[in-house]
């Protein structure tokens, strides 16, 4: 197959396509955002166009000739929708209209749209399965459900042979230290304060980058067109928890905690039941402990990675969002 991967310089697209260029000719779409990175793709074989994904001419150019489309391309941060909706629209809403109307015109013959468990909303008990309803509650998810509803319509309207795959929070190398992960990883490894939204018990059900993309190609290949797949990580944690983990692994002090304001409508619990795609043979390989200590390792070892990072916009945005420079 030749597939087309938009987004692939991104965190979970360059997971996703180390993984599908084994068996596979890739060509990636990616309009490198403050997020997305070249060098993410280190050793993976592909061909690149440098464009945006509601572009109509970079995306025909870039989809001519291919066989399937996932689509990654995203605007990923709940906090940077909070900031400014605008990019999150276009993109998501706008560039999935794009992609779905060439994937028609080009007759592509399978889409995968890769979507989050944000869309359902919180859930205090239990867990959401596919038929849960949609109830988004920031711009990012908000926008991210309009996306989804999109790919449906095209499903239901023409017949388009399309998926859906919702994950849960990924975590693993090469993520973007915007995202809690990370971003305490490297404040603790700097020995500056950990911010904590609120009282910090808030629950995320944590996968696995590398499960993710497996997921993703499995859906991809087997999943029953029009329909969705929802792909939870085997553990769920309470965000102080997982701060209280690295600072464990990183050898520092509880005294770096530092509880912050709350975000603006913090989401308090997701949680997705993943019955759908065990069906199809998916299993979680990798555990929350492994997982999380891989992924520490990972940015202690890889400085040349994030060093570019914390010197450029991310400092901006830092400054922006926590009241104060990073570093102190
Ligand atoms: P990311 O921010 O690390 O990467 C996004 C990539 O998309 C970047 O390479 C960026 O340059 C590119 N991009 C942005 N706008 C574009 C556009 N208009 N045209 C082309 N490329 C564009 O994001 P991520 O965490 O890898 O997320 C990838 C996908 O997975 C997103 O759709 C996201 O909603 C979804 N998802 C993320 C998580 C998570 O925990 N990070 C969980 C579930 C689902
Ligand atoms: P995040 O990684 O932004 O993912 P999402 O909002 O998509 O779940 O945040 C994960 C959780 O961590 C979420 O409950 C918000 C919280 N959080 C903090 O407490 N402090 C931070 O600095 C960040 C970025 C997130």
């Amino acid at each position: 197959m030749k597939l087309l991967v938009t987004g692939a310089a991104g965190f979970i697209g360059s997971a996703y396509a180390r993984l599908a260029a084994a068996e596979h000719e890739i060509t990636v779409l990616d309009k490198l955002t403050y997020a997305g990175r070249r060098e993410n793709l280190d050793g993976v074989e592909h061909s690149f166009v440098h464009g945006s994904i509601a572009d109509p001419g970079a995306v025909r150019e870039a989809m001519e000739g291919c066989d399937a489309v996932v689509n990654f391309a995203a605007e990923s941060h709940v906090d940077r929708s909070i900031a400014g909706q605008d990019p999150f629209v276009q993109t998501h809403v706008i560039g999935t209209g794009v992609l779905l109307d060439a994937v028609r015109e080009l007759g592509v013959g399978r889409y995968l749209q890769v979507s989050t468990d944000e869309v359902y909303g919180s859930i205090d008990d239990g867990s959401f399965t596919e038929s849960s309803p949609l109830d988004p509650s920031s711009p990012y998810s908000a926008t991210k459900a309009a996306g989804d509803l999109l790919v449906s319509s095209h499903v239901h309207t023409h017949g388009l042979e399309a998926v859906i795959c919702r994950g849960s929070n990924n975590y693993g190398p090469r993520q973007y230290p915007e995202k809690l992960i990370p971003l305490i990883t490297l404040n603790a490894l700097h020995g500056d304060p950990l911010p904590v939204y609120g009282d910090g018990r808030q629950v995320r059900n944590w996968l696995f980058v590398e499960d993710f993309a497996r997921a993703i190609h499995l859906v991809l290949q087997k999943g029953e067109p029009g329909a969705a797949y929802n792909v939870g990580g085997p553990d769920e944690c309470e965000n102080i928890e997982v701060v209280r983990r690295v600072l464990e692994l990183t050898g520092r002090e509880e005294s770096l905690i530092e509880h912050v304001a709350d975000r603006l409508g913090h989401d308090r619990r997701y949680s997705l039941s993943s019955d759908r795609v065990r069906a199809l043979g998916w299993e979680a390989r990798v555990q929350f402990a492994e997982g999380l200590e891989r992924t520490v390792s990972w940015y202690r070892d890889n400085e040349p990675w994030w060093g570019p990072i914390r010197s450029g916009e991310y400092r901006e945005w830092y400054e922006r969002q926590y009241g104060r420079p990073l570093g102190e």
